[in-house]
C-alpha cells in the first residue's frame, strides 16, 4: 500500500470529502455516513454507510478498469479512504437507465418499474444550487463543460460501465434500475469514471422480489436502510461463478 500524507481539504461534498496529497495527481477520498436528499433538504447519518460505499466502490472499480473502463481509483487506504487521481470532474451528471424509476418516471408520467427497451442515457448539470437540472450535450458544449470529443467518449465508457455492471449485478440477484456517473480529466487530458459507485448513486432492486436495496429507502422512508447498504455490499463481494453470470446476460 502506497500511504499518502493527507493534505489540505480541496472539496466537501454530501457524500465525501476530498483532500490533496503529497504527489500532485494523486487525492485522497475520505467517504462520509452523512446522506442528503432532494437537493439537500433532508439530512440524516446513516451508520456505516461511509465504509461500504468505499468497499463497494473499491471492488468495482478495478473490475471496471479489467473491462476497458479507465477510471480514477488506485487503492483502498482504509475503511473509509481511497487513494485516486486527481481529476478536473467535468460537471456533467451521467444518468443511465434500464428501467423507469425516480424523476424520469415523474417528468415522463411512466409508471416506475417499466422496462425500458434499450438503455436511456441521460445528462445533468451537475449544479446543487439548480438540483441538477437535465441537459442535452449541445447545452454542455455550448457552455464549455465538455468538448463533443469528451461526451462521445463519455457516453461510450457509460455505456461499457452499463454493459459490466447489469450482468454482474444480476449474477447476485440485483436489478440494476439506473445509476449516476461523473467523469474527470486528469492532467494530461484522459476522461476517466470518478467519483463513486454505491447504493447512493445506482437503483438497485432484488430480482426476486422487487425490494429495494438502495438511496431510496432514505429518500422514501421505507426503513432498513443499513440493512439493505450491507445486503448490496454482501452481494458485491461475493463469489460468484462464471458460468452463472453468463446465463444471465
Ligand atoms: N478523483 C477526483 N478528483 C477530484 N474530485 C473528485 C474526484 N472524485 C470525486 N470528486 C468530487 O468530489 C466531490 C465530493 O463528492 P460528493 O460528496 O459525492 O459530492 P456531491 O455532494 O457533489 O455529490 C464531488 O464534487 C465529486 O465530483
Ligand atoms: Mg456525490
Amino acid at each position: 500500500m502506497t500511504q499518502r500524507t493527507r493534505g489540505e481539504l480541496k472539496y466537501e461534498g454530501k457524500a465525501k470529502r476530498v483532500y490533496a496529497t503529497d504527489h500532485e495527481h494523486e487525492y485522497i477520498v475520505a467517504y462520509k455516513d452523512d446522506a442528503t436528499a432532494f437537493n439537500g433538504v433532508k439530512k440524516a447519518q446513516i451508520g456505516g454507510k461511509g465504509a461500504i460505499n468505499n468497499a463497494i466502490t473499491a471492488h468495482l472499480f478495478p473490475q471496471l478498469e479489467q473491462a476497458g473502463v479507465p477510471t480514477h481509483f488506485l487503492e483502498k487506504l482504509s475503511d473509509t479512504e481511497q487513494r485516486v487521481r486527481a481529476v478536473t470532474i467535468i460537471p456533467v451528471e451521467v444518468i443511465v437507465r434500464n428501467v423507469a424509476a425516480g424523476s424520469f418516471s415523474k417528468r415522463l408520467g411512466i409508471e416506475e418499474g417499466t422496462p425500458l427497451s434499450r438503455p436511456v442515457v441521460e445528462y445533468c448539470y451537475k449544479s446543487d444550487a439548480l438540483g441538477d437540472p437535465l441537459i442535452n450535450t449541445d447545452t454542455a458544449v455550448a457552455l464549455g463543460w465538455a468538448t463533443p470529443a469528451q461526451l462521445t467518449r463519455i457516453r461510450e465508457l457509460a455505456l461499457q460501465v452499463q454493459a459490466f455492471l447489469v450482468p454482474y449485478f444480476a449474477a447476485r440477484g440485483v436489478r440494476l434500475i439506473d445509476f449516476k456517473l461523473e467523469f474527470g480529466t486528469t492532467a494530461d487530458g484522459e476522461v476517466v469514471l470518478a467519483d463513486e459507485i454505491s447504493p447512493d448513486t445506482c437503483r438497485f432492486w432484488d430480482a426476486q422480489t422487487s425490494e429495494k436495496l438502495d438511496k431510496d429507502r432514505f429518500r422514501r422512508d421505507l426503513g432498513g436502510v443499513e440493512d439493505a447498504y450491507s445486503e448490496m455490499l454482501r452481494r458485491v463481494t461475493q463469489d460468484v461463478e462464471e458460468s452463472k453470470s453468463r446465463e444471465v446476460e
